[in-house]
């Protein structure tokens, strides 16, 4: 595998899956197919779960590890291509990624939207740059449209947890203050939709995602009746993909909290959320601390989906 941005670089989901779980039962078995070989991991953007997991990882498959943080300690870069370079950036990414390149065999990538430039964004400016310039296999830590490392995780959570053969997943849309990306919705759509689950999207009118993520889900504006027979509640907030209010926060509604009436309506399902979660605005401290929630092992499981595409682009050097 040279690139890992989407559920297809993954190939055949049920294969992944046992490769994952492969990986889970023996996460030491491929210590020396790492050997002498550097990840570089590149951060736009903070991380705890990812930054931590991803170098737990490599280094379960024996591998060296380069953190770097662009905003701390790095030149500043230039992004653009016919920029007059008089400002306070002193170096541009065209230089920037062959160099980085040269001194690793593979690297991960984190930089979020920017949330003004909707082309921008779905362009995926920054990684595709990564990945032409680099000479060296490229994964995604998450991009400006998706968080496949998380989807991959949360589908092993899923089919570790799942009590029925095609569970009943609704993804909500949940408060926040700020404006959020929509990576992480996006991309879980876009691996839900590679299983045979039924599978339910519910947010207020006016949060509609791209179509392309939404696929075959169900989109359901009324919470209450989404949340009918779910076994998993996948909660997550996402500003507008929708012009003319792209990136925009259009409500902080808190009955869309997660809280325990709402999770009443279930199958008594079980809580997922990707971390970091503002509680009492996305779930109310009942049910993420309730023996239903499962947030801790899904962050967990991190590491088992970094190790497996990880290991994957060392079997392909
Ligand atoms: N879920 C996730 O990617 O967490 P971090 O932003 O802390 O890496």
């Amino acid at each position: 595998m040279k690139k890992f941005t989407c559920a297809d670089d993954i190939g055949d989901i049920k294969k992944a899956l046992d490769e994952a779980f492969e990986i889970k039962r023996d996460r030491f078995a491929y210590t020396d197919l790492g050997r002498n070989r550097t990840l570089l991991m590149i951060f736009f953007n903070s991380s705890l779960r990812t930054r931590l997991s991803t170098q737990k990882a490599a280094m379960n498959l024996g591998m060296n590890v380069m953190v770097l943080d662009v905003n701390q300690g790095a030149w500043k870069l230039e992004t653009e291509r016919g920029v007059v370079m008089d400002g306070d950036k002193p170096e541009h990414l065209l230089e920037a990624i062959p160099v980085m390149g040269s001194f690793c065999d593979m690297i991960g990538v984190r930089s979020f939207a920017g949330l003004k430039d909707k082309a921008e964004d779905y362009e995926e400016r920054v990684i595709e740059q990564f990945i032409r310039y680099s000479g060296k296999p490229v994964f995604s830590m998450e991009a400006a449209t998706r968080h496949p490392l998380q989807s991959f995780a949360d589908l092993i959570t899923i089919e570790e947890f799942k009590t029925v053969e095609r569970p009943k997943i609704v993804m909500t849309w949940a408060p926040h203050p700020k404006a959020l990306p929509q990576a992480v919705p996006n991309s879980f759509a876009e691996w839900i939709n590679k299983t045979d689950y039924e599978f339910v999207i519910t947010h207020p009118e006016g949060y509609e995602l791209d179509p392309q993520f939404v696929g075959r889900a169900t989109v359901e504006y009324d919470r209450k009746k989404a949340f009918e027979g779910a076994d998993f509640v996948y909660a997550k907030n996402w500003s507008a993909y929708t012009d003319p209010n792209y990136g925009k926060v259009l409500s902080t509604d808190r009955n869309w909290t997660v809280d325990t009436d709402t999770m009443k309506l279930t199958n008594n399902a079980f809580f997922m959320h990707c971390l970091p979660v503002r509680r009492n605005m996305i779930v109310t401290d009942d049910v993420i601390e309730s023996d239903r929630s499962i947030v801790i092992p899904e962050a967990a499981n991190r590491e088992i989906s970094a190790q497996a595409v990880i290991k994957r682009i060392l079997e392909s050097l």
